[in-house]
C-alpha cells in the first residue's frame, strides 16, 4: 500500500497568491520581492523555534515574519504597511489558491488506490480551512499537522509521527514537496521523495541527497 504525504504551503497551495493583494499595497515592482522575503522569514522562524525547542505554532511564524518584512521594507524602501493591511494579508493567507495541477492529479492518485494525506507545518485548523477554501479538502484521507508533535519540518520526529499516525511504512511512503528542506528531511528517515520543481529557477540544496524523482508538475508523478 502506498501512502502519499503532500506538503501543503508552496506545493499544493500557492503562497505567492498574496502577490495580487500586495501589489495594491506596495506596487508591482516590490510585491513579489516582499512575498518571497515573507515566506523565507516564515520558514527561518520555524527552523529557529525548532532548534530552540520553543514551539509557538506556524501562525506565529507567519505573523511575526510579516511584521519583520513590513519593518524591513519601511526602512529600506520607505514602503510601509498599516496594521489593517497586515491583518488583511494574514486573512488572505487562509484563502490562498491551489496550483492548477492539484485537483485533477490528486483525484487520479486517489482513484488509483493511493492513500493521500496533507502533511504540513500548519495547524490542523489552518490547513483544514485552507484546503476547504481552495476546494481540495475532499481529496485527502486526513491531515497530519506537525502541531501534533509541537515541532516543525525537518525534525525527524514529525516524519515518524506521520508514519505512526497513518500506519504507513517508511518504504511505502512518499513525500511530495516543492520544499527541498522537506525532501531532505523525509529522505533522511528513509521515505521515497518527489521534489516538485514549481519554477525553473528553483534549486535543490547540494547536500548529497537526491530526491527519488524530480517532477515539474503533479501529473508527472510516477508510482
Ligand atoms: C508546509 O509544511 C513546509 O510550509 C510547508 O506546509
Amino acid at each position: 500500500m502506498t501512502t502519499l504525504a503532500f506538503d501543503v504551503y508552496g506545493t499544493l497551495i500557492d503562497t505567492h497568491g498574496v502577490v495580487r493583494l500586495l501589489t495594491t499595497f506596495l506596487g508591482e515592482a516590490h510585491a513579489p520581492i516582499f512575498s518571497q522575503r515573507w515566506r523565507d522569514k516564515q520558514l527561518e522562524y520555524s527552523f529557529r523555534q525548532g532548534l530552540m525547542r520553543d514551539y509557538q505554532g506556524f501562525k506565529f511564524c507567519t505573523t511575526a515574519a510579516l511584521a519583520y518584512t513590513a519593518a524591513e521594507f519601511e526602512r529600506k524602501y520607505s514602503l510601509g504597511l498599516s496594521n489593517a493591511q497586515q491583518t488583511a494579508l494574514i486573512e488572505h493567507y487562509s484563502q490562498l489558491p491551489a496550483f492548477n495541477d492539484v485537483r485533477e492529479s490528486l483525484l487520479r492518485l486517489k482513484n488509483s488506490g493511493h492513500r493521500c494525506y496533507a502533511f504540513s507545518n500548519g495547524s490542523h485548523e489552518a490547513v483544514s480551512e485552507l484546503l476547504k477554501n481552495a476546494k481540495i479538502f475532499d481529496l485527502f484521507d486526513d491531515i497530519v499537522s506537525c502541531e501534533e508533535v509541537q515541532s516543525y519540518k525537518p525534525n525527524p520526529d514529525v516524519y515518524h509521527h506521520f508514519t505512526k499516525k497513518t500506519s504507513a511504512e517508511g518504504k511505502g511512503t512518499w513525500l511530495i514537496s516543492s520544499n527541498s528542506f522537506d525532501i531532505i528531511g523525509a529522505a533522511a528517515v528513509g521515505w521515497n521523495t518527489a521534489w516538485l520543481q514549481r519554477t525553473d529557477d528553483a534549486l535543490f540544496d547540494p547536500w548529497d541527497i537526491e530526491p527519488t524523482q524530480i517532477i515539474a508538475s503533479l501529473d508527472k508523478l510516477k508510482l
